[in-house]
């Protein structure tokens, strides 16, 4: 295993309203390494969402420790938690969260704006393989397309990582695949260190390693001996 990108240590997260307290992570334990396609299996309500937004600078914890790197996150202002997200989180939601009014090459052009070295928008279209329906706008594409090009905007800034909560929870299988092949060729060549968040124990079978959530726990994390092809997996 190479670098460990982000640490996770004791991490605890309670939300209360009211007078209910919610336990959404009990103490996680994880380290990400560079380069590393992680996929995140576990029941509804789980905490998997919690944990990804917490590593991913959208959310603090309420205990514990998350280092990006040398980087203690847990010590980060909001205005550091931003800059933190902008050179280096790429995210990706189920529900693609385009700019309706804007073309697909326009969605993915907004970002290199703030961003430091950023891809040439176009060729972050080609890598999804969208290059022919940039000028289109997010109504003119299928939901496939518009989650490959909520892709492309995600990896247009050249993130060090790559956060995927539910990437084709909104997608048939064959439209699921293609999105899948994308994330993969991205970590592959850019090496784009990559975490999925899925409800489809298939998609384990692509990861190198599998983290299983229980009750705010991960309970279980798998090397994954033999990799598929998202091509390969059944759903
Ligand atoms: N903002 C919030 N306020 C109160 N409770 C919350 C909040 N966000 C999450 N929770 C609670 O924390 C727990 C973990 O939620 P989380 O969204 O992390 O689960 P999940 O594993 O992502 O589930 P799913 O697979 O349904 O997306 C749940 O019980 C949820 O209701
Ligand atoms: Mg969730």
């Amino acid at each position: 295993m190479g670098d460990i990108v982000f640490s996770v240590r004791n991490l605890k997260k309670s939300y209360k309203t009211g007078d209910v307290e919610v336990q959404a992570l009990r103490g996680v334990d994880l380290a990400l390494y560079k380069s590393e396609m992680a996929v995140l299996l576990g029941p509804s309500g789980s905490g998997k969402s919690t944990l990804l937004n917490i590593i991913g600078g959208l959310d603090r914890a309420t205990s514990g420790e998350v280092y990006f790197g040398s980087e203690n996150l847990t010590d980060y202002s909001e205005w550091q938690l931003t800059r933190f997200r902008r050179s280096h989180v790429g995210f990706v939601f189920q529900f693609y969260n385009l700019i309706p009014s804007l073309t697909a090459y326009e969605n993915v052009a907004l970002v290199t704006e703030i961003a430091k070295h950023p891809l040439d928008p176009k060729d972050a279209l080609e890598m999804v393989g969208l290059k022919e329906r940039m000028h289109h706008f997010p109504a003119q594409l299928s939901g496939g397309e518009q989650q490959r090009v909520a892709i492309a905007r995600a990896v247009v800034k050249r993130p060090d990582v790559l956060l995927c909560d539910e990437p084709t929870g909104a997608l048939d299988s064959k439209t699921g695949v293609l999105v899948l092949e994308v994330l993969d060729r991205i970590n592959a060549e850019y090496g784009t260190t990559t975490a999925v968040i899925t409800h489809n124990a298939g998609i384990r079978n692509i990861a190198h390693r599998v983290f299983s959530f229980h009750d705010g726990r991960i309970v279980e994390a798998a090397v994954n001996e033999t990799r598929m092809k998202p091509s390969e997996i059944s759903w």
